[in-house]
């Protein structure tokens, strides 16, 4: 029999979705028959240039990266079941724990199923009652929800958030917290290093005389900028010409730039790796990341330090791609990073353009609320090092035409 409560539930999704699909605003997802590159194979539309992956060296089909996987399949067989403190820790686990250690240059590392995961575990589990987490408005939904997750779990743990990439917001509520009575405690100050929405980069360098003036400690979620950006592909930081111990805690993904399967990790100093160990919730209760990940996760970071004209490569694709998108007559949000915004400001207009140019055989993806702020809709272009000239000119002359049809 079916209850008030089930009826109700039903007639009111019913009528979102109705509404979302009135508006234009109701996503359909496109399923690619063959592994992720420069052009994949899309269900109904064949064979278009992929502009909205994450892949941004191209390592997701690299061949070693991918026999790596086979081997860890074959080593390890096809599970952990169990979660890292029981028996789910494998060679393969210490193995890329290691190597992003070494990538950073920072004492440890460790590792989670994905960066949302790090970013549940590292709030709740370094910050305690009395603590201040200080965050950027336009910080990852992970970061965001990490921190509520945080402040639920240890009652009188203190948070504020600064204007997007501001230093003089940022000084201001470093003032406000020094003030506040309640801050018995440290003070956390968080950021992307690579804003996911705007493509921008963070200020490090005046963040970090920020939080050596108020004595708080900086945690950069590179995820975006991690193989993208500085010469060698370490991250923001790189960027900047700073050093890694510039950061005090890295948190990032595995299912981007290093191999776009999945998993994520906190780096940092071996005090703080052992806490998470021992009291972080997404360890003590979610399994371990995939054997057949943490292997091609390592052969994907160990390719990208052999190989840093990747990364150059993927600039310079970058710098064509943004030409491109403005000689076809659109604005893009300016910055040197792989993501290329072009706000269109309305969902469904997004959502529209976004289908023309996958009938024009370019696949980028339209975003609207809630993933950014209404009116803030907008095509997000990524760049990889997987594309050459001809994927860059398909993009551009897509673009030209849409834009020519929307006159
Ligand atoms: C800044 C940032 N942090 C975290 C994540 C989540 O990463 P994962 O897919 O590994 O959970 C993303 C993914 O979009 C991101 O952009």
């Amino acid at each position: 029999m079916t209850t008030t409560i089930e009826t109700s539930f039903q007639s009111r999704t019913k009528q979102v979705l109705e509404s979302l699909r009135q508006s234009g605003q109701l996503k359909h997802l496109q399923t690619i028959e063959g592994p992720m590159d420069a052009t994949v194979r899309v269900r109904g539309y064949g064979e278009v240039a992929c502009f909205c992956s994450n892949n941004y060296l191209g390592l997701a089909n690299h061949p070693e990266v991918v026999a790596a996987a086979h081997e860890g399949l074959r080593q390890y067989g096809a599970g952990t079941a169990s979660v890292r403190f029981i028996c789910g820790t494998f060679a393969c686990h210490e193995r890329l724990e290691q190597r992003i250690a070494e990538f950073y240059g920072v004492e440890a590392s460790y590792s989670f199923t994905s960066c949302w995961n790090a970013n549940e575990a590292i709030f709740p589990t370094l910050c305690e009652p009395g603590d201040m987490i200080v965050s950027d408005e336009l910080n990852h939904a992970s970061i965001i929800d990490g921190i509520r997750l945080a402040s639920v779990i240890k009652r009188g743990l203190l948070k504020c958030v600064y204007k997007h990439n501001d230093l003089a917001s940022l000084r201001a509520k470093l003032v406000e917290a020094r003030q506040n009575t309640e801050l018995t405690g440290t003070i956390w100050v968080v950021t992307d290093g690579v804003f996911s929405m705007e493509g921008d980069i963070a200020d490090l360098p005046g963040m970090r005389q920020l939080c050596d003036e108020f004595r708080a400690q900086l945690i950069v979620d590179d995820s975006h900028a991690t193989g993208v950006m500085g010469l060698t592909g370490r991250g923001t930081h790189e960027h900047w010409g700073m050093p890694a111990s510039a950061i005090d805690y890295f948190t990032g993904t595995l299912g981007k730039a290093l191999g776009g399967a999945a998993g994520g990790y906190v780096a940092g100093s071996k005090a703080a790796m052992e806490l998470l160990l021992q009291r972080g919730r997404p360890t003590l209760f979610s399994n371990a990341l995939p054997c057949t990940v943490a292997c091609s996760a390592d052969k994907a970071i160990e390719v990208l330090m052999r190989e840093p004209q990747r990364v150059a490569r993927l600039r310079a694709n970058v710098a064509a791609a943004r030409v491109g998108i403005r000689a076809a007559g659109f604005t893009v949000l300016d910055s040197t990073t792989a993501i290329c915004p072009i706000i269109v400001h309305d969902t469904a207009k997004a959502i529209a353009m976004s289908k023309r140019l996958l009938e024009l055989g370019v696949f980028v993806i339209g975003f609207g609320f809630p993933v950014v702020a209404e009116g803030h809709a907008r095509l997000r272009v990524q760049i990889s090092a997987a594309h050459d000239a001809s994927h860059i000119d398909a993009l551009s002359r897509a673009l030209a035409k849409l834009r020519a049809e929307m006159a």
